[in-house]
């Protein structure tokens, strides 16, 4: 494989939206290859059926998390690898490490079990980079608020996004090669020039 694969993660409301489509501008003039910009859950026909499912009808945690892990042995099977393969870039907007912090801090999924499952759906593949946007949680909350139509993780209660956060900041801590952890609490035009400076490096 020889296109770069990129990730981007954080809690709801850090602000990832905001910039998914910079990065993507930025990695198509800047890596003198294809780039195309996809998201989990879904990125395919049947994975965006199956994200209608997962971010709206109630399930048992362990439901959940076994097809975050379908949906994403589909999306890289049929898009992600070969994209990857052909040398395009991909922009990912949430991968597994969302699994280990939602699934495993949110909702106490054992983080052994989600590992196995990584192991199995994608066997020594990571990404090459990591952007996770963090923010404390009473900023993100305030963020969702000004948006209806809350699907059912963003209107899970403070405690639940607390959780989910430490577990992003704790899986960064563990692997500091592969994450870039961007302070989500700073003006737009300042989050963009240190993405410039990452995406330059990479
Ligand atoms: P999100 O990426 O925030 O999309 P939008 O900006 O359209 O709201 O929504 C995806 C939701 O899915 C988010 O709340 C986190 C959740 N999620 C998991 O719980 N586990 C996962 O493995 C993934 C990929 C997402």
């Amino acid at each position: 494989m020889t296109g770069k694969f990129i990730t981007l993660e954080g809690i709801d409301g850090a602000g990832k939206s905001t910039h998914v489509q910079y990065v993507r501008d930025l990695v198509a003039t800047r890596s003198g290859a294809g780039a195309i910009m996809t998201r989990e859950p879904g990125g395919t026909p049947l994975g965006e059926r199956l994200r209608e499912l997962l971010l709206h009808e109630p399930m048992a945690p362990a439901t959940e998390a076994l097809l975050m892990f379908a949906v994403r042995r589909e999306h890289l099977e049929a898009v992600i690898w070969p994209a990857l393969g052909r040398g395009d870039w991909v922009i990912c907007d949430r991968f597994t490490d969302a699994t280990v912090a939602y699934q495993g801090g949110g909702r106490g999924i054992p983080l052994a079990r989600l590992a196995a499952l990584e192991a199995w759906t994608h066997p020594g593949f990571q990404p090459d980079l990591t952007l996770l946007f963090d923010v404390p949680v009473e900023v993100g909350a305030v963020r969702l608020a000004r948006h209806g139509g809350l699907d059912k993780f963003e209107r899970e209660q403070a405690e639940f996004h607390r959780r989910v956060r430490a577990a992003y900041l704790a899986r960064a801590a563990a692997d500091p090669q592969r994450f870039r952890i961007i302070d989500g609490t700073q003006p737009v035009e300042a989050v963009r020039a240190e993405l410039r400076r990452v995406i330059e490096a990479l």
